[in-house]
């Protein structure tokens, strides 16, 4: 039972939520966007503990115990946000999934009972609620695990897809068996239910890996908030309702936005082997042949691209782990006095988050203008001088247009090698997130200029200032 005063307060809250998620989509406003759908939450969170009332009157009581979780998970959320590096993100996104997930499994597992009140609507929301969640909290510690690097291994059990189907249709008969009998005291069948949505989630998971991972992450993250959702017409609260449904909805935005950046149809992320099958090595290219790569040295790449008319940077996960976005841009902008004209290519997934490269540029002040996206870019480098990669790799491997046997084959990628020179400025000859080889070190037309990303385009600086 809501009052009056609740239900504007909520809708104030729900303003506030959709103007911060707008303001999320550019890198200029996400800062005050993210901190107006913080506010929204709060505003909601005090507004429900103070008005809310039960059907008798009463208010909701136990704020001992609320004002201890409250605290609890304010400390914890404090501290890891702030030690929290940005590479390590997409990890902490796992796990918000699966707090979110766990609630949404508690709700449905302590609603279950006799207070259904025999309803068909209460009963499915109850159980689809507890299903959702669970499979989202163990689904998300199983991703988790695998970003943390606690799981390095994509296992693949003998007939997995199968075992899945098997297990997803038990827990839909069962469901289906639990609504039909409107069973609401045998609680040993609602921890049945639990415990396959449990395997089920960590099933849905565990053989998923390599690139796909982001994917994997923005669904979880939207079925996170299909569970909350659920969880808010358990209770009918309005204001869960609609953060749940904005969660879900945004979250299966993003979810195929990543399919579409990787071009791969989401039915195949899930049942498909990305990254599974994926051989790496140094220098041995995919005829087992061994080869040579070229190297430069910082002064021969300093004068070769102060020299040049254009120059397109492209940076990559690597750029984050050396935190070399604020020299780079400083690079940039010594380019650009001698009068080269340089734009940044931004691939959708570059890094380890959706928009990890334009967060990293804009903390480093670089004008949103030079940041170009791959579609608009791709066409432009059969005219650009030298592209320099900065810690990139996956996203310019050419094996994904042309290998048909590669596992990112079919990845739309950065056409780096229509350049007419390309610089990799990368630690080894290591592979990237996907552990495939990257033919593009092999050109040509290509130059390794080996070390740490920011002692490298520091050592470039030093030489043009030198010039
Ligand atoms: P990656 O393919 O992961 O390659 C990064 C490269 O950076 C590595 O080959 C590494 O080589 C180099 N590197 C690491 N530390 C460095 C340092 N300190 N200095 C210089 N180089 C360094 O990166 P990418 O091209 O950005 O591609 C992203 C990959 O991550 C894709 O496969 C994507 O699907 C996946 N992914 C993306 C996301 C999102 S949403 N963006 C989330 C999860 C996964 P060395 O070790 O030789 O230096």
């Amino acid at each position: 039972m809501t009052g009056y005063y609740l239900e504007i307060t909520y809708v104030i809250a729900v303003v506030l939520f959709m103007m911060g998620l707008k303001k999320l989509g550019h890198p200029e406003t996400a800062r005050k966007g993210n901190m107006q759908a913080g506010i929204g939450m709060g505003i909601a969170i005090v507004a429900t503990l103070l008005l809310y009332k039960n059907g008798d009157g009463s208010g909701i009581g136990n704020y001992e115990w609320i004002a201890g979780g409250i605290l609890i998970g304010c400390i914890i959320g404090l501290l890891t946000a702030k030690k929290v590096a940005m590479t390590a993100m997409p990890q902490m996104v796992s796990l918000f999934n699966g707090m979110g997930g766990a609630c949404s499994a508690f709700i449905g597992l302590i609603e279950f009972g006799p207070a259904m009140n025999g309803e068909v609507l209460t009963y499915t929301t109850v159980l689809a609620c507890l299903v959702v969640g669970t499979l989202t909290f163990s689904g998300s510690m199983i991703a988790f695990a695998k970003l943390n690097g606690n799981l390095n291994k994509d296992i693949r059990l003998p007939y997995y897809n199968i075992l899945n189907t098997l297990i997803m249709i038990t827990l839909v008969g069962l469901t289906a068996c639990l609504l039909m009998h409107q069973i609401t005291d045998a609680r040993m069948w609602i921890y049945i239910l639990f415990g396959l949505s449990l395997v089920y989630g960590i099933l849905f998971v565990i053989p998923i890996g390599g690139a796909d991972m982001p994917v994997v992450i923005s669904l979880l993250n939207s079925l996170s908030g299909i569970a909350a959702a659920l969880a808010g017409f358990i209770y009918g609260n309005n204001v869960m309702i609609i953060g749940g449904i904005l969660v879900g909805a945004s979250g299966t935005i993003l979810t195929i936005a990543m399919c579409e950046g990787m071009n791969r149809p989401l039915s195949n992320v899930i049942f498909g082997a990305f990254g599974a099958g994926g051989a790496s090595g140094g220098a041995t290219g995919a005829d087992g042949a061994s080869k040579t790569v070229k190297e430069a040295s910082a002064s021969d790449v300093a004068v070769m691209m102060n020299y040049s008319q254009s120059v397109v940077m492209v940076p990559g996960y690597g750029l984050a782990v050396a935190q070399a976005q604020h020299i780079m841009a400083e690079f940039q902008q010594m380019l650009e006095t001698n009068g080269v004209e340089v734009k940044y290519a931004i691939h959708p997934v570059a890094g380890r988050m959706p928009g990890h490269m334009n967060v990293l540029l804009a903390e480093a002040n670089v004008e949103y203008d030079k940041l170009v996206e791959m579609d608009d870019i791709n066409p432009k480098f059969p005219t650009t001088d030298v592209v320099l990669i900065v810690g990139a790799n996956d996203v310019v491997n050419p094996a994904a247009n042309t290998d048909p046997q590669s596992p990112i084959y079919g990845m739309p990628i950065l056409e780096v090698e229509q350049a007419s020179k390309i610089i990799i400025v990368k630690r080894s000859m290591n592979t990237g997130y996907a552990g495939i080889e990257n033919e593009l070190f092999f050109n040509d037309k290509t130059s390794m200029l080996f070390g740490d990303a920011k002692k490298v385009i520091t050592d470039l600086v030093g030489e043009l200032k030198n010039m």
